[in-house]
């Protein structure tokens, strides 16, 4: 098994996450306590073709366990890249994720993500074949991460055959393709699915915080919790999580420790990116204004952060170039975060 489920905690899993989830982001929410994180997912055809950036997406820093999401439109191509992955990232990774959910139509446009849902149920073309085709050219195991059809026995007939198929896990994120991310996930669908089936089933949808997990846990008896958006900007949330689930009660931190927790984790997400040569490939304002999320004074620290200079929208940069702009950029912003977190801090023994 790529994770020992067996363990008391409920485990909790970072989502993957197109332009999120990269190599550095991992590292901080593993810290942060994730148990377990998946790649953004990396394109089966860009892969096999030689697409330099998916060994960015694919590698893990200080061979912490993860898994890696591919998503692609054909068995011959996931399985080829599912072999490929593997052998260029074991021993760190320890699974691969087959995509079936992503609904952006980009991606569902050419076959892949949540059109492979939308496969027919024959028996050549029955989306789980994908799963039989890619657990016969892997040695890692395979799991599936889905989205739900409206109709609940159909998702449970898609959900028993990734099993059947060989699956090692399955995912069930509980809205349906056109939901996109829209209206709220259904739970019930994956508490239904987690009775018939024996291997293990990760909720996935709308866990933002202690109470919507617990509630989740209390619902569906699941054996991992899988949390995107709730992340973003803000590992720091899985450490909340498992202090909550290990004393059963809401840990109270106060606000400028826990401004001071994230602007630390931005600090090493940044220093991580400059480390790993990521800085080229990640957005630097976009991806520290998502740290400003929920933060006193969020508002103007992303005017500020607007504010800063704009030369890393230039397109003709060299990734050396680049990572030169992003570095100093990340510098400028860590100061506004500490400006804002010393600020909160002021205030906040003023009124104790
Ligand atoms: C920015 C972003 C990128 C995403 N990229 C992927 C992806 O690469 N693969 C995938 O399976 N799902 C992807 N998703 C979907 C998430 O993994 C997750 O299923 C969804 O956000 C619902 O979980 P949440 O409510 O906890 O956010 C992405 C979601 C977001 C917001």
């Amino acid at each position: 098994m790529f994770y020992d489920f067996s363990q008391k905690k409920p485990a909790l899993f970072l989502a993957p996450m197109a332009d999120v989830t990269n190599p550095a982001f991992r590292f901080v929410a593993h810290q942060r306590g994730a148990d377990f994180t998946y790649t953004e997912m990396i394109h089966s055809d860009g892969f096999n073709h030689g697409d330099p950036y998916a060994k960015n997406r694919g590698f893990s820093i200080d061979e912490i366990p993860y898994g890696i999401q591919i998503v692609g439109n054909s068995a011959e191509s996931i399985s080829k890249a599912a072999a490929g992955l593997e052998n260029l990232f074991k021993p760190a990774a320890k699974v691969i994720d087959i995509n079936m959910g992503c609904p952006s139509p980009p991606i569902t446009k050419t076959g892949c993500g949540a059109a492979l849902m939308a496969r027919d149920f024959s028996a050549a073309n029955h989306p789980a074949s994908i799963v039989r085709s890619v657990c016969d050219a892997a040695m890692f195991p395979v799991t599936a991460k889905i989205r739900i059809y409206k109709d609940d026995e159909k998702t449970l007939r898609l959900a028993k055959s990734i099993e059947n198929a060989g699956a090692a896990a399955i995912t069930v994120h509980g809205r349906t393709r056109d939901q996109m991310y829209s209206g709220v996930a259904n739970w019930e669908i994956a508490a239904k699915i987690k009775k018939e089936l024996s291997i293990p089933v990760i909720l996935n949808g709308d866990i933002v915080d202690e109470k919507s997990l617990q509630t989740a846990m209390d619902l569906t008896n699941c054996d991992g919790y899988m949390i995107g958006r709730g992340t973003i900007g803000n590992p720091f949330l899985f450490q909340k999580l498992n202090s909550y689930l290990k004393n059963g009660e809401l840990e109270t931190i106060s606000m400028p420790d826990e401004f001071e927790a994230r602007v630390s984790d931005l600090n090493q997400y940044l220093i991580l990116l400059k480390r790993y040569d990521l800085l080229p490939h990640v957005n630097v304002r976009a991806h520290s204004q998502w740290f400003t999320k929920g933060l006193p004074y969020s508002r103007a620290m992303r005017l500020k952060i607007n504010d800063l200079h704009n030369d890393v929208k230039i397109r003709s940069f060299s990734d050396e170039e680049l990572t030169v702009e992003r570095e100093a950029l990340g510098f400028e912003i860590l100061n506004i975060f500490n400006e804002y977190a010393d600020k909160c801090r002021k205030e906040y023994c003023e009124q104790v």
